[in-house]
């Protein structure tokens, strides 16, 4: 099965680290480390470290752009890109090693046109893809309804469309009606309209989605807790073993990665969350930008199949 990932906002991740963020000072960094980034390539990323595949559409701009291109294709991740005149943004991290805080500098996005945007879905309904995954932010630019625009294009071109965002590109898409979500705990909130929801409000959050047709299935992402899977059949919490916490950066994007692979797979919906959950996990216990070692990925989902069900929220 086809899984297209998209991603408007792509970026070059840059990550350095130094021994202390002094101000003023010179500050020695250790060489720079360059990865391709955004929502959707971090999901085709995931994908292929399960041995999966993809193809990562984006927009490609200037030499940040065609480096972004040329990292995926040493990855073995296939891209369909649409070529823009402004250069693709970068995003700088930097570590300071004796406390290990990530300092992360966020620059602003490049520009796109609608025009532009609407070049990228046409080159997806060439493709045919049978799962659309779309993640992260839309680029300045762009209208707020624009992800409400994809979904309403994902079920022209007959694909089921998974959405991991947030604020009101979330809320417009979600009126729409996609296939999958996977909020997490803020983003369900805003969701369903209240301010903040206690744990024990979760499920009925959850079930209150797929009751209004905002999706078919819901994965809540709870962190160090897991996950909440819905879909109109019922709901089960899927906890998240314990490990060493270094960096939860790419934890969302790798969880889908799972689930997406999963689904791709013909896997039924528990396994896809519990897959899912324990790839978000490994991604914790890599430092930086880093996603996941398949091989943590599939001894957490062992363990996750093997003693989960046992776990339970007092609160639930
Ligand atoms: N502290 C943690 N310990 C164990 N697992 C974690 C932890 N934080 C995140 N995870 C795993 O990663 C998944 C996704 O994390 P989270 O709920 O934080 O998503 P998110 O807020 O969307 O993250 P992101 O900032 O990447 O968008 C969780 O369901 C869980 O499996
Ligand atoms: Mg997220």
């Amino acid at each position: 099965m086809k899984i297209v990932t998209l991603t408007l906002n792509p970026a070059l991740d840059k990550s350095s680290s130094t021994e202390r963020m002094i101000p003023e000072h010179k500050l020695r960094c250790s060489a720079m480390r360059i990865d391709a980034g955004g929502g959707g390539i971090n999901v085709s990323k995931g994908i292929r470290k399960l041995d999966g595949e993809s193809i990562a559409v984006f927009p490609s701009g200037g030499h940040n752009g065609r480096l972004i291109e040329s990292l995926l294709g040493e990855a073995g991740i296939q891209t369909s890109i649409v070529e823009v005149p402004d250069e693709t943004r970068e995003n700088i991290s930097i570590t300071e090693t004796s406390t290990n805080q990530q300092f992360r500098f966020t620059l602003p996005g490049t520009e796109l046109t609608e025009s532009q945007a609407d070049a990228c879905l046409d080159l997806i309904e060439k493709i045919k893809p049978e799962y659309l995954v779309a993640s992260g932010s839309l680029p300045p630019g762009l209208s707020e309804h624009y992800f409400e625009k994809i979904a309403h294009f994902a079920k022209k071109i007959g694909a089921r469309f998974i959405l991991d965002t947030s604020g009101k590109p979330l809320q417009s898409a979600a009126d729409e009606g996609v296939f999958l979500l996977k909020p997490n705990l803020n983003e369900l909130s805003a969701l369903v309209g209240v301010e903040k929801l206690e744990m024990d409000k979760v499920d009925d959050a959850a079930l209150e989605l797929i009751g209004q047709g905002k999706c078919e299935v819901v994965v809540v992402s709870l962190g160090a807790q897991g996950c909440l899977l819905a879909t109109a059949d019922g709901f089960e919490h899927i906890p998240a073993p314990t490990v060493k916490k270094q960096s939860t950066v790419g934890a969302g994007d790798s969880m889908v990665a799972g689930m997406v692979w999963a689904l791709s797979q013909g896997r039924p919906y528990r396994e896809m969350a519990q897959l899912g959950v324990a790839c978000g996990t490994a991604a914790t216990m890599n430092s930086g930008t880093e996603l996941f070692h398949a091989d943590d990925a599939r001894r957490l989902y062992e363990w996750i199949r093997k003693y989960g069900k046992r776990y339970r929220f007092t609160d639930f």
